[in-house]
């Protein structure tokens, strides 16, 4: 077990309308969410306000509603809603009775017995919240990446704008060759052969002082960090930013990089391959929007506080 965090077998998670001990929480072998990953999901994060006595789950509509988009693509009899998407977050976190920075699990899967890979119900949910700590910009070194030998799925085979469970396989095999090659993680190149984003997180990268990554049509996920990235760029940073196509030999020679996402928040890459970058760490662009995206995830930054939902 990578994280002792998750060995507290008394946290509380909600599973079908009930509040139990994670160890307590069972799930069928049998159903298709165990059997073929049939399950889509979303990874939220709260944070922790202390002088507001406040914890402040971040973009919590625009999760649920992609959630919603998931639901929608992968065919499942749900029919929820982002205000009791909403409540059962709030009840799990408060149960739990949360003050510091938490990581949210929330999970629609293909339960029972007698279903099969192309099952539509019956459908369950769980909703699993762990502490987890913001991410320090001064202690972070930087990812050794390498460009995967995998190919990302395509929206034509396994889309990768769904956030189902089984499109994790693609990213698991990238993962691990990366790591067993000693790199921290891997890039993806789509089927087109240009950069798509990394296992679970987004790419950027930075050549001239302007922000560039790659579409939504690129085969990644519709992220709701990168989109927050991109508006706080361009509404309080006057940094361009250009969603285009980005070529892997782009990456040996940008000026800077980095992963962003709910789980990366953002997080400074310093090599792809052998050609190390600069060291982000030390990139003041990288460093004002990291920055800028602490006090906006914080609830410290007034502009942005229709992001954030107060759980207490
Ligand atoms: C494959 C993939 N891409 C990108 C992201 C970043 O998305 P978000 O910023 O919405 O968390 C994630 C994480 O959820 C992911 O799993």
């Amino acid at each position: 077990m990578k994280n002792k965090r998750y060995m507290n077998k008394e946290r509380l998670i909600w599973l079908g309308g009930e509040l139990i001990p994670v160890s307590e929480a069972k799930i069928n072998v049998l159903s298709p969410t165990s059997q073929f990953g049939a399950n889509v999901f979303e990874g939220i994060r709260c944070y922790w306000n202390n002088d507001m006595d406040q914890l402040y789950a971040f973009r919590l509509e625009d999760h649920f509603n992609r959630l919603l988009d998931s639901i929608k693509i992968f065919k499942m009899d749900a029919n929820y809603t982002v205000e009791y998407l909403i409540s059962v977050l709030k009840e799990v976190i408060i149960a739990n009775n949360y003050k510091e920075d938490i990581a949210v699990r929330q999970t629609v899967f293909i339960d029972g017995l007698g279903g099969t890979w192309n099952s539509k119900g019956p459908v369950n949910m769980f909703v699993a919240p762990i502490a987890k700590s913001r991410k320090i910009y001064k202690e972070q070194n930087g990812l050794r990446c390498c460009i995967s030998s995998w190919e990302r799925i395509n929206d034509n085979n396994l889309s990768p704008r769904a956030k189902v469970g089984a499109n994790y396989i693609n990213s698991r095999m990238a993962h691990l060759e990366a790591t067993d090659n000693g790199y921290d993680t891997a890039i993806f190149l789509n089927k087109f052969g240009k950069v798509a984003e990394a296992p679970g997180s987004c790419i950027f990268i930075i050549r001239n002082g302007e922000l560039i990554t790659p579409p939504c049509t690129a085969s990644v996920l519709e992220s709701i960090t990168r989109d927050t990235i991109m508006k706080i760029a361009r509404n309080d940073l006057n940094i361009s930013v250009i969603e285009r196509d980005i070529d892997r030999t782009e990456l040996y020679i940008c000026d800077a990089a980095f992963l962003c996402g709910s789980a990366m928040e953002i997080t400074p890459i310093c090599s792809f391959d052998s050609y190390k970058i600069n060291n982000s760490v030390n990139n003041n662009l990288v460093h004002k929007l990291f920055e800028e995206y602490d006090s906006v995830i914080s609830g410290t930054n007034n502009k942005y506080l229709n992001w954030l939902t107060p759980i207490y």
